[in-house]
């Protein structure tokens, strides 16, 4: 042993340049000016965007679609694959979904990558679908310099009993199903400032399916919801707020944290994706002033694979936290939704 460490998936991504992921604010001016057909059937699409489209079929039953790709986050090529698939099927549990079946669309160099590489990602996109009761049916990949894992993943939901990002009321609870501080944790780690235990925190944390926060979810009536992910807590919170026209206020001292994840934000570890998403919705969010540089990255840390941001209506809220406590799952109640206002509010305590 020379104690040389190989370099892991998510090193040689860095190496390679990451594709720069598309803001939310370039998607926007990307999409103006396209006409989007009309058609009843298409209860979710392009003309409002949500977690995922949605196709009527038939009374009382609907598809529900969505397409995800992400470079290495984890340096296990099964860890990778895990996370790329859990966080694709999230945004159908977001959408109060239950997945049925995923396809995989990999880019993979086939000349300078052994092919353990590439059966450890599908194994690991399998799990997570498997473990979902969904079933891994088919792909597409082709040889491409870099890396990339992109799950498409099709699945049904009651019409009915849709959760949109604009289904918020004001008095709706605000509860977050996993804790925050992905981006600042993986930072960290590609230089050398975060230990092995704070890397597999936020590996079992990204691996975790958001299915029984799903389902907990429905059962508890919420309506209005969105997964957290690239776009920071407060990017997705500004979303919801802006799509249900209500308003919302945060606790920062309420937020669930990976272990170490404040600590290593004071520090100034985040990825670039926190300053993109800061510079976007920044001046959105009133408060934040009186928050340190560390905690106001933590707000708008980008995450893979993050958990449910949940409107949950008041007399619900206790039963809800109760089950998701029972079924293991992070149930933080972080705030509420309030009357309509221009900016999200976050109050440090
Ligand atoms: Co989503
Ligand atoms: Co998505
Ligand atoms: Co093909």
């Amino acid at each position: 042993m020379d104690g040389k460490r190989e370099p892991g998936l998510t090193g040689k991504a860095r190496a390679a340049g990451c594709a720069a992921k598309i803001g939310p604010g370039d998607l926007q001016a990307l999409l103006q000016g396209i006409e989007i057909p009309a058609d009843e059937r298409v209860l979710v699409g392009l003309a409002k965007p949500d977690d995922a489209g949605v196709f009527l079929l038939s009374p009382g039953l609907a598809l529900v679609q969505t397409v995800d790709m992400i470079t290495p986050v984890a340096d296990r090529p099964f860890d990778y694959g895990r996370i790329a698939a859990t966080n694709a099927m999230s945004d159908v549990w977001a959408m109060g979904g239950r997945p049925l079946t995923a396809l995989a669309i990999i880019t993979f160099p086939v000349k300078s990558e052994p092919p353990e590489t590439f059966r450890g990602m599908l194994e690991g996109a399998i799990a997570a679908v498997t473990e979902a009761g969904a079933a891994l049916v088919g792909g597409h990949s082709v040889d491409d310099p870099e890396i990339k894992l992109g799950i498409s993943v099709t699945g049904v939901v009651d019409p009915d009993r849709l959760i949109t990002k604009g289904g918020a009321r004001p008095g709706d609870v605000l509860v977050l199903t996993k804790p925050l501080g992905v981006g600042v944790i993986s930072t960290a780690l590609k230089n050398g400032a975060a230990t092995g235990e704070q890397a597999d925190a936020a590996i079992a944390s990204m691996s975790r399916l958001n299915r029984a926060a799903s389902e907990e979810a429905l059962a508890a009536g919420v309506r209005g919801g969105t997964d957290v992910t690239g776009f920071s807590l407060m990017g997705h919170l500004r979303e919801m707020v802006l799509a249900a026209g209500c308003g919302a206020e945060v606790r920062f001292d309420a937020l669930p944290l990976l272990p170490g994840a404040r600590a290593l934000a004071a520090e100034g570890w985040s990825p670039g994706g926190m300053q993109r998403n800061l510079d976007f919705a920044g001046c959105l969010v009133d408060g934040l002033d009186a928050l340190s540089p560390g905690d106001v990255a933590i707000l708008f840390d980008p995450q893979t694979s993050g958990g449910l941001l949940l409107a949950v209506p008041p007399a619900e809220v206790d039963g809800l936290v109760a089950r998701l406590a029972a079924r293991d799952v992070t149930a933080a109640i972080i705030g509420r939704f309030t009357a309509r206002s221009a900016h999200p509010r976050v109050r440090a305590y």
